[in-house]
């Protein structure tokens, strides 16, 4: 792979990275091998509630105008990762909305989402609308504010005001452990089909494959020819592959502390069985691409937020490709 080349230049799939856009601007290799490599960007934090609306009901745009020079400079996609997540909902919005009720909540989900859409109307082509709805190993739903304040209605209603402020862009849902969880995997899809048959505006689904080793070929495989049946768009949303497990059920399980090449030559493997999974199992006109969590090994959210020793990308500590970089181009 010569430097001026990269995974994006070998297929006609498009290859995605998610950044934070402050880093990547401040590390030449770091932007260097992000705009050789990818075609799409999302923003692991950037663009999300708590980053836009931390303190203020008025988003501070800053880092996604960044975003959107960015990938207009490098004729890149920018994928808008996640309108409406548990996870990130400010403090100040759980307690307005516990004063003055559901009624408060849903007009300012309204308003958040009309507002961020409309402004990059022509920037941003796609988002996860909802991401991670359901628990983390069932078919229910998850027991957390905007369930809490709406029922599963939240789902509709935002996908509905994203639909309504932007027309164009490609609307997902996302969520993770599809392959390991077969009832969530059910669970999704009956629900996304009942969208589908209802008329709300929904276009695809991201899955998020964040991997371990021992995931097996016939459960990824299973994931992708499920979620395909809904006829949607289809996005590997987070890629990563780790080693170790983050199953609280397998606590004693001893850690694995140190890679070694075998261990890379297997991930390299994965890495490859993956992409050639995905593209047999998508329909060509479902594939909307392959993206990686953060992508390289010093900057993996997976060692921090799990505490593990960890090498889950396809690029080292120092940002040079490992065998899973060219496992997955292989694959390509
Ligand atoms: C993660 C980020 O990478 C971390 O930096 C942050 O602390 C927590 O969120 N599923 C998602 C992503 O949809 O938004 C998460 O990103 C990883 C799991």
């Amino acid at each position: 792979v010569s430097t001026n080349k990269g995974l994006k230049d070998w297929s006609d799939l498009p290859i995605g990275g998610a950044i934070n856009i402050s880093k990547v601007l401040k590390d030449s290799k770091l932007d260097s091998i992000t705009h050789t490599n990818f075609n799409s960007i999302t923003a692991t934090n950037d663009m999300k509630m708590y980053a836009l609306v931390e303190h203020d009901s008025i988003p501070d745009f800053t880092n996604v105008d960044r975003l959107v020079a960015y990938t207009q400079k490098h004729d890149m996609r920018l994928f808008g990762h996640a309108l409406v997540w548990y996870y990130n909902v400010p403090e100040w919005i759980t307690n307005m909305t516990n004063k003055k009720g559901a009624a408060w909540a849903d007009a300012y989900l309204k308003k958040y989402i009309t507002t961020v859409l409309t402004r990059y109307k022509d920037d941003v082509v796609a988002w996860d609308v909802v991401n991670e709805a359901f628990a983390d190993k069932s078919g229910e739903f998850r027991d957390e504010f905007w369930f809490n304040t709406f029922g599963k209605d939240y789902i509709e209603k935002a996908f509905r005001y994203a639909h309504d402020a932007d027309p164009d862009a490609k609307l997902f849902y996302n969520d993770f452990g599809h392959e390991r969880h077969p009832e969530k995997l059910n669970g999704i899809v009956a629900m996304v089909n009942d969208l589908v048959k209802r008329d709300v505006p929904i276009h695809g689904i991201g899955l998020q494959m964040h991997l371990e080793m021992d995931t097996t070929e016939k459960a990824i495989a299973n994931a992708l020819k499920l979620a395909a049946s809904t006829g949607l768009l289809i996005h590997i949303s987070e890629l990563d592959i780790i080693f170790n497990t983050r199953d609280e059920n397998a606590k004693d399980k001893p850690k694995i502390t140190t890679l070694t090449h075998d261990m890379e030559m297997a991930q390299a493997e994965k890495f490859k069985q993956v992409v050639m999974l995905y593209r047999k199992h998508v329909p060509k006109t479902q594939q909307f691409g392959i993206t990686f969590w953060d992508f390289n090994d010093r900057d993996t959210w997976i060692k921090p937020f799990y505490d593990l020793k960890e090498w889950p990308t396809i690029f080292d500590e120092n940002l040079d490709p490992k065998p899973g970089y060219y496992g997955f181009l292989d694959g390509l």
